[in-house]
C-alpha cells in the first residue's frame, strides 16, 4: 500500500537488512527500523513494533533467517525457534511460520541455512500479500451486493487493525475495503478505537486517512448503538486464530461486536488467510491461549501533546490494578461467513473443510 507516493509493505529487505515499520510510533511518526539480531526480532514482536497475526508470522520467519546468519547450527536453530515462539501466544501464524521454517531448514547443512531461510521468509511474505489480495476480491462481492440494494455509502464497521500494517500487504479486513474504494463504490468505515492499545485509532484510522477512504473514529462502546440505528451495513474483522470448526479468536471486544451484530441482523464477517486457521483445535474458548498483557496498557494512554511530543498519560489511580486480556473468542454461531483466499466459507467444520479439503482432519 502507498505511503505518500511510495509503495510500502510492512516488512521488506533493503541493502541486505530486514526492515519493518515501528508501529508503536504511528500515527504520529512513520519510522522504518532495521532488525539486525534475533533478539531484536523477538523484541519487535513482543513489544508490538510489529503486530497483527500475518505480520507476526512473517517477522518470525525473517527472525529465523537473521539468526541463521550468525549461528546456523542445530542448536542455533532450536534457540531461535524457542525464543520467537515465546513472544506472543495467541496468533497461530507465529507457530505456523516457525514450524514451517524449522522443518525446511533442519534437513539442510548449516552452511546453506541462511540463504534458504531468506528465500522461504520472502515466500511467506509474498504468499501473504497474494492471499490478502484474493480475500479482497471475495470480500468485494459482498460489499457490491450491499451497495446494489441501498442508496448512499456502504457503512462498514471494523475493530482493531486488520489492515495492511497487520499483514504484509493489503490487510485482511481492509482488503475488501480497499478493493471497493478502488472500484468506486461509495463506502464509509466506522473505526473502533480498540482500547487498550488503540490500534483502531492509531493504525486503522491512519490507513484510511492515507488512502482517502471516508471513515469515522468511534469509541468501542458505540458500535451497538450505531447498529440499532441501522447505521452499520456489515462488520468485517480479522482474526489471530480461527479453529477448525470456525470459532474466531480476535482482539478483545470483537465478541461484543458480534453479539450486537447478531441482535441487530447485521452481517458479521471475518477475513483470514488460511495460515490463521488452527486445524488442530476445535473449541476456541477451551483451547486457544489468550494473551494477558501488562495492565499498564490499560492504565496509561499514549497520545500527542499540544507541543507535539508523544507521551503516555495515566488515567486511573496509581493504586488501582488493571487486567488486560488481549483477545476474546467469538463462537462460530455468531459469524456470518469466513472470507478466505479461496472464497467465503460458512463458519463451521463443514464449511472450512469444503474450501480446504486437504487440511481438514476427518
Ligand atoms: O494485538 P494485535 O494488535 O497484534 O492484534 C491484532 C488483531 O487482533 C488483528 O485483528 C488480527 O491479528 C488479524 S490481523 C490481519
Amino acid at each position: 500500500m502507498k505511503v505518500g507516493q511510495q509503495h510500502f509493505r510492512s516488512i521488506w529487505v533493503a541493502d541486505g537488512k530486514v526492515r519493518v515499520i515501528d508501529q508503536t510510533r504511528l500515527p504520529h511518526e512513520f519510522t522504518p527500523v532495521a532488525l539486525e539480531t534475533l533478539d531484536q526480532a523477538a523484541t519487535a514482536i513482543r513489544d508490538m513494533w510489529v503486530r497483527g497475526a500475518p505480520l507476526i508470522g512473517a517477522t518470525a520467519a525473517y527472525g529465523i533467517a537473521i539468526a541463521m546468519d550468525s549461528d546456523p547450527s542445530d542448536a542455533g536453530l532450536r534457540r531461535a525457534v524457542d525464543l520467537l515462539m515465546a513472544t506472543r501466544p495467541t496468533a497461530v501464524n507465529l507457530q505456523w511460520a516457525l514450524e514451517g521454517m524449522e522443518v525446511h531448514l533442519a534437513i539442510l547443512p548449516p552452511a546453506e541455512r541462511f540463504q534458504a531461510a531468506m528465500i522461504r521468509a520472502a515466500a511467506i511474505a509474498d504468499d501473504d500479500a497474494a492471499m490478502n489480495e484474493a480475500i479482497g476480491t471475495h470480500g468485494l462481492a459482498i460489499i457490491e451486493a450491499i451497495a446494489a440494494r441501498k442508496a448512499g455509502p456502504v457503512n462498514v464497521l471494523t475493530h482493531c487493525n486488520a489492515g495492511w500494517l497487520a499483514t504484509v500487504d493489503w490487510g485482511t479486513a481492509t482488503a475488501p475495503i480497499y478493493k471497493a474504494h478502488a472500484a468506486g463504490i461509495p463506502l464509509h468505515v466506522w473505526v473502533d478505537e480498540t482500547r487498550p492499545r488503540n490500534q483502531g485509532a492509531h493504525l486503522t484510522a491512519w490507513e484510511m486517512a492515507s488512502h482517502g477512504i471516508p471513515h469515522t473514529l468511534i469509541v468501542d462502546n458505540a458500535g451497538g448503538h450505531l447498529m440499532q440505528r441501522g447505521e452499520v451495513d456489515m462488520v468485517i474483522v480479522g482474526t489471530d486464530r480461527t479453529t477448525a470448526r470456525g470459532d474466531v479468536c480476535n482482539k478483545i471486544g470483537t465478541y461484543l461486536k458480534a453479539l450486537a451484530a447478531h441482535d441487530n441482523g447485521v452481517p458479521f464477517y471475518v477475513a483470514l488467510p488460511s495460515p490463521t486457521i488452527d486445524w488442530r483445535v476445535q473449541d476456541g474458548l477451551a483451547e486457544i491461549p489468550i494473551e494477558e498483557r501488562s495492565g499498564d496498557e490499560v492504565s496509561l494512554v499514549q497520545g500527542k501533546l499540544a507541543d507535539g511530543t508523544v507521551a503516555r498519560l495515566r488515567i486511573s489511580p496509581e493504586a488501582t490494578p488493571a487486567a488486560n486480556p488481549a483477545f476474546d473468542v467469538t463462537p462460530a454461531r455468531l459469524v456470518t461467513g469466513l472470507i478466505t483466499e479461496r472464497g467465503i466459507a460458512p463458519a463451521s467444520a463443514e464449511g472450512l473443510a469444503a474450501l480446504f479439503p486437504e487440511r481438514a482432519v476427518r
